[in-house]
C-alpha cells in the first residue's frame, strides 16, 4: 500500500510518544506511522496494544544513538517526516547518570538529524524535523507572575534540561545551516495515563494505593505547570500540520500548581475512589531533602499557539487529574508490571 506520509515518531513507546502514536495512526490511516524506539526502563509497548495491529503502524526497534540503523530506517519507509521524542525524561536520574543523557538526548539528536540530511540529501520540499522539547530549558522563575514565552533566553539548570538545550541548539543550526526545514516546541510538566511511576503524578498514585509515604522534595513550595498529556498530543498534532518552518511554540496548560497542593488533591481523589475517608491518606506526605538544583517555578505562556494555530487545552485540571487517578487505579496491572520484578530492584537502588 502507498501511503500519503511515512512519519517516525520516536520514543513512541513512552508516556507522550505513545499518545502522539496513538492519536496520528487513528486520525490518518493515509499515514504510516514508525515508532522507532529502544525500549529502555520508560519505553513499553503495552502502553500502544489497542493500535499495534493497525496497518498503518509499524513499530522498530532502534537506539537513536545508531546512525547507521537509523539511516536504514529513513531508507527504508522513504520518510517525509519526523516526530522526534526519544530521550531521557527524569531529572532525577540526569542528577545521577548526566552522561546517559547527554549521550541519548544530545547524541541521539543529532543522529536523528544527520539521518534526515542524508536520506533527504539537499531535497526538503514537503519534509519536516519536529523536535519535542520542554520549558525546563529556560530555567526558573520567581513567584512574580511572569512566564516563559517563546522569546525568553535558554538558562537550564540540571543535567536533563542542559541537554534538551543542546538538542534544541543543534535542530535549529541543522535549519540555519543546512535549510532542513524543522520546528521545536517546548512544552510544561505532563500528566495522564502510561506515565511511568517515577514521576510526580502516578509514583504518588501508586504510593497512596499501597500506603507507602510520599516523599515531598523541600518545602513542597515549588510551582509546576501542568497539561494533560492527550491535550499536548493534539497541540502536536496542530503544529505538525500547520507550524510555520523554523518556528518555535511554547504549549502549556495556564495551570500552576504549588506542589503540595497538587499533592493533596492527588490524596483526596485516590482516597475518595477507593472508597475512604477523603485526606486519610494526608498522613503519608513525608518531606525530603530537597532535589539538587530544584527550579523553583516553570510557567509557560501559550498564547502564541493560541492566537496564531488556535489550540487550547480541552480538558479543565479537575476533570484531567479524576480521569488520571482513576485509569491508574482501574490499570493495576499496568502498573505492577512496570513497577516489579528486576526493575525494582534498580528502582530502590534508584530512591533510596
Ligand atoms: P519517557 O521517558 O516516558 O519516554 C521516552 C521514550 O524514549 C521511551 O519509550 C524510551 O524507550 C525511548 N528512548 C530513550 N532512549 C532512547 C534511545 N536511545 N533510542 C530510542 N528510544 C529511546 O518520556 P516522556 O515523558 O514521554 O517525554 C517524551 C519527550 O517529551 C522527551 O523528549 C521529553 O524531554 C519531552 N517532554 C516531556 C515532558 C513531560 O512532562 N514528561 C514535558 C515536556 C517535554
Ligand atoms: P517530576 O514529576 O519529576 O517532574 P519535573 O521535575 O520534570 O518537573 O516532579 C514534579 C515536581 O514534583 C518537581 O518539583 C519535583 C517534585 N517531586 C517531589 O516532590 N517528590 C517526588 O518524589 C518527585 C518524583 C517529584
Amino acid at each position: 500500500m502507498d501511503f500519503k506520509r511515512n512519519i517516525i515518531i520516536t520514543g513512541g513507546a513512552g508516556f507522550i510518544g505513545s499518545h502522539v502514536v496513538r492519536l496520528f495512526v487513528n486520525k490518518y490511516p493515509a499515514y504510516r506511522i514508525i515508532n522507532v524506539d529502544s525500549l529502555t526502563y520508560a519505553g513499553n509497548l503495552a502502553n500502544l496494544t489497542d493500535i499495534e495491529q493497525a496497518p498503518n503502524y509499524v513499530f522498530e526497534k532502534a537506539d537513536i544513538c545508531d546512525f547507521e540503523r537509523i539511516l536504514s530506517i529513513y531508507t527504508q519507509y522513504n520518510v517525509d517526516g519526523v516526530i522526534h521524542l526519544a530521550a531521557e525524561s527524569h531529572v532525577d536520574r540526569s542528577i545521577k547518570d548526566p552522561f546517559t543523557f547527554a549521550q541519548t538526548n544530545v547524541m541521539g539528536t543529532l543522529s536523528m538529524l544527520q539521518a534526515a540530511k542524508a536520506h533527504w540529501n539537499g531535497e526538503y520540499t514537503d519534509k519536516l524535523f519536529y523536535h519535542i522539547s520542554t520549558d525546563e530549558v529556560y530555567g526558573t522563575l520567581e513567584f512574580d507572575g511572569t512566564f516563559f514565552t517563546e522569546e525568553t533566553s535558554y538558562d537550564p539548570h540540571s543535567p536533563y534540561s542542559a541537554s534538551k538545550a543542546s538538542s534544541d541548539h543543534f535542530v535549529r543550526a541543522f535549519h540555519d545551516t543546512f535549510g532542513m526545514p524543522i520546528i521545536v516546541t517546548n512544552c510544561s510538566n505532563n500528566y495522564g495515563p502510561y506515565q511511568f511511576p517515577e514521576k510526580l503524578i502516578p509514583l504518588f498514585i501508586n504510593n497512596i494505593r499501597h500506603g507507602k509515604s510520599l516523599p515531598v522534595y523541600g518545602a513542597g513550595e515549588n510551582v509546576r505547570d501542568w497539561l494533560y498529556v492527550v491535550d499536548h498530543a493534539r497541540a502536536i498534532d496542530v503544529i505538525f500540520h500547520q507550524g510555520k518552518v523554523a518556528d518555535t511554540y511554547n504549549i502549556g496548560g495556564f495551570n500552576e500548581w504549588k506542589n503540595i497542593d497538587l499533592i493533596k488533591v492527588i490524596i483526596k481523589t485516590v482516597d475518595r475512589l477507593l472508597g475512604k475517608e477523603e485526606g486519610a491518606s494526608l498522613g503519608l506526605i513525608t518531606y525530603v531533602t530537597d532535589r539538587a538544583g530544584h527550579d523553583l517555578r516553570y510557567a509557560i505562556d501559550s498564547t502564541k499557539l493560541k492566537n496564531e494555530l488556535g489550540w487550547e487545552p480541552s480538558l479543565q485540571f479537575e476533570e484531567g487529574i479524576e480521569k488520571t487517578v482513576a485509569w491508574y487505579l482501574d490499570n493495576q496491572a499496568w502498573m505492577d508490571n512496570v513497577t516489579s520484578g528486576g526493575y525494582q530492584e534498580y528502582y530502590e537502588k534508584m530512591y533510596k
